[in-house]
């Protein structure tokens, strides 16, 4: 077992073991290996270095209270990745690929896999790069799919559950129009590290996104989906912008499980004055509570044209704290996974 604080880890870069590299060249994906040199050689001229041909996954390995090792949704990210790529116009790795490579990761690391108890975890992160050498603009011909690992904790580093602020920056955009918001392509994070840099500066633990095309509703935050309660209903605003989200998938099903009415809707930005409690959930966040959302015109600018002071306040909600112990408890085994989401390693 690894020497680590498992309840301080946060959500950063840690060295493992090996990582799990397989190619595609000539057509085929190689045999997996897993490798202990974390370092990749490949052209200065490869794709990824000026077109960002290249798109990634994140998805998390739980110790149960059990005893028992179990990857949450990777048929998911699966499939995700499969869209990504695809979108590029790259060789995607087939699911039974991406599945294995996902296992045999925990399995090589397994010493970094945080104990039960903790509320830490291993994130997974699948990585698929362009790697041929390219002068004009082209999708890559040759690809390396790798999945690697880091122990974590929460996202910001604070205590499970604890509220953030948040800012809309209406004169930033994360996603075009037609663009590739609903694709995981890095990319689009490329585009969010300035304005999330002055947000941060600024105090904000979350910048929200508006809709590219009106500026009117809301669509996701930099690192997560957005997900609000109000009264008996779930909403999530439904975008062509917006990442699909597995956590949110899942969390709409618990809050059906639940008896709630979820709302998946256009949510303009006015309607943050009308909920009871906001979040972010993404597998990085899992549900973290927001407790004030902060518009400016320009994120710029000193002041906020309005400040929406969410009902929760400095306390996670109560509805909110019930998905999310559900979920948890799915993850680590604690509760029937009625709807098969786990898959349990042998
Ligand atoms: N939206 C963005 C922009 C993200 O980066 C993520 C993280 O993956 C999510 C949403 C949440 O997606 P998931 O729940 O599948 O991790
Ligand atoms: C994830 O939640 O898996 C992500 O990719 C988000 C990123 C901020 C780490």
């Amino acid at each position: 077992m690894a020497e680590l604080d498992w309840s301080s880890l946060g959500f950063k870069y840690r060295q493992t073991n090996r990582i799990i590299v397989s190619c595609f060249k000539d057509g085929e994906w190689s045999q997996p290996v897993a490798s202990d040199d974390f370092d990749f050689h490949f052209s200065a001229f490869a794709g990824v270095f000026h077109y960002a041909n290249s798109c990634f996954e994140g998805l998390k390995a739980f110790r149960g209270v059990d005893g028992k090792v179990r990857i949450f949704r990777p048929d998911e990210n699966a499939k995700r990745i499969q869209r990504s790529g695809s979108h590029l116009d790259m060789a995607v790795p087939s699911e039974e690929l991406f599945l294995d490579m996902c296992v045999r990761c925990v399995k090589e690391n397994i010493e970094f896999l945080p104990p039960y108890g903790y509320g830490a975890s291993m994130y997974l992160r699948p990585v698929l790069i362009g790697m041929n050498p390219q002068l004009g603009i082209a999708s890559s011909k040759e690809v390396i799919f790798a999945v690697m690992c880091a122990p974590v904790g929460t996202y910001s580093g604070a205590k499970i559950l604890t509220p953030a602020t948040a800012v809309i920056a209406r004169n930033y955009d994360r996603a075009a129009p037609n663009g590739t918001g609903q694709f995981k392509l890095s990319a689009n994070y490329a585009t969010s590290l300035h304005p999330y840099n002055m947000a941060h500066r600024q105090g904000f633990g979350e910048l929200l996104f508006l809709d590219p095309s009106t500026h009117t509703k809301i669509d996701e935050f930099g690192s997560s989906n957005f997900l609000a309660i109000k009264g008996n209903s779930y909403v999530t605003p439904l975008s062509d912008s917006v990442l699909p989200s597995i956590t949110n998938k899942t969390l709409q099903a618990v809050a059906a499980d639940f008896g709630m009415k979820v709302e998946k809707r256009a949510v303009p930005v006015e309607e943050l004055a009308e909920f009871d409690e906001v979040n972010a959930c993404g597998t990085a966040v899992v549900i973290t509570p927001v407790c004030k959302v902060f518009d400016k015109q320009r994120l710029e600018d000193e002041k906020a044209v309005k400040v929406y002071e969410i009902p929760s306040g400095d306390e996670c909600g109560k509805v909110s704290r019930k998905l999310y112990d559900r979920i948890r408890a799915i993850q680590d085994g604690r509760e029937e996974d009625t709807h098969g989401w786990n898959l349990i390693l042998d």
